[in-house]
């Protein structure tokens, strides 16, 4: 199992980091157009390798795509970050040039690679990589509720007073701070409804505090996160390498799922070898129908500064 990383950032270092602390690849090749920048972060990774205990081999790349051949899954992470008060929507203009032409090349060396887009604004790049390498639907991904998920996970937590591994979430729609649909009326402790637990008000709150998960860092950080990004990707990877079946929200083509048409966006998908497997259409209310209508707008009025 071969995995290209592009962009060496810190969420594209994290994303080849967790990758190989997880031991399922057998090689990540990390490329970066940074003169020398990828090669060394790979090597700070290697030799990370005997002190936790992978085999992963973790090679960089200047911008050299042969190296990149043969890979079964690529991320790209490329493209310019946040700054603290600006949304993921104005990076649009410099990271869909940069999206554009690293999709190009990836499939030009890798033509079966299934390509998990993580750039922002995420939405909407990742159907920029549908119109720029018309590639089947089910080999384009793009990461956002996964991440958006732990957030919602982390502070359903908080609120209950609940270890994480006891509370369960999604968050559908949009990567972005409007449009981001988490799930409440589904979160769960422990298989009981945590209305069972908070009020609706605190229950409002969490949703709100998911909502603005990465404007808080970007604002604490002075630039995006990368943990939380970097092991979200590392999750999507796992289980499309190890054929795992699981269920992620991502961005995903949607043609009619969800009355939703043209725009990808965020949904529950299976994720195991072939990447979206299939889509899963759960039962929304209407309030929960009306918020990703409104989410699916945002994304596709940011479409729609696309240069298609
Ligand atoms: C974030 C970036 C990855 O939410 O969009 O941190």
């Amino acid at each position: 199992m071969k995995v290209t990383v592009v962009g060496a950032g810190a969420v594209g270092a994290s994303c080849a980091e967790y990758i190989a602390i997880k031991n399922f690849a057998s090689e990540v090749v990390v490329l970066d157009i940074k003169e020398g920048y990828a090669e060394g972060k790979a090597m700070d990774l290697m030799q990370t390798a005997s002190l936790n205990g992978f085999d992963t081999k973790i090679t960089g790349t200047t911008g050299d795509y042969s190296k990149t051949a043969g890979s079964d899954i690529a991320v790209i992470t490329s493209g310019i970050p946040r700054k603290p008060g600006m949304t993921r929507e104005e990076l649009i203009g410099i990271n869909a040039g940069i999206v554009k032409s690293v999709s190009s090349s990836l499939i030009e060396h890798s033509p079966n690679a299934i390509i998990i887009v993580v750039s922002n604004p995420m939405d909407t790049m990742t159907y920029l990589v549908h119109k720029t390498t018309n590639l089947p639907k089910n080999r384009i991904i793009g990461m956002g509720g996964a991440l958006d998920s732990a957030r919602f996970k982390y502070r359903l937590a908080e609120a209950l007073g609940a270890p994480i591994s006891d509370v369960d979430g999604m968050v559908i729609g949009g990567h972005s701070d409007k449009g981001m649909v988490p799930l409440t009326r589904l979160a769960t402790r422990n298989s009981v409804p945590v209305s069972e637990f908070i009020s609706e008000e605190r229950i409002e709150q969490v949703a709100a505090d998911t909502k603005v998960g990465g404007a808080t860092l970007t604002k604490l950080l002075g630039t995006s996160a990368w943990y939380a990004p970097g092991a979200a990707v590392s999750g999507l990877v796992q289980a499309i390498a190890c054929d795992q079946k699981k269920i992620f929200p991502c961005s995903t083509l949607l043609e009619g799922e969800y009355g939703l048409n043209d725009l990808c966006i965020g949904a529950p998908v299976v994720l195991g070898k072939n990447g979206i497997e299939k889509i899963v259409e759960i039962e929304l209310n209407d309030a929960e129908k009306a918020k990703l209508a409104e989410s699916a707008e945002g994304v596709k009025k940011t479409n729609g500064l696309l240069e298609l």
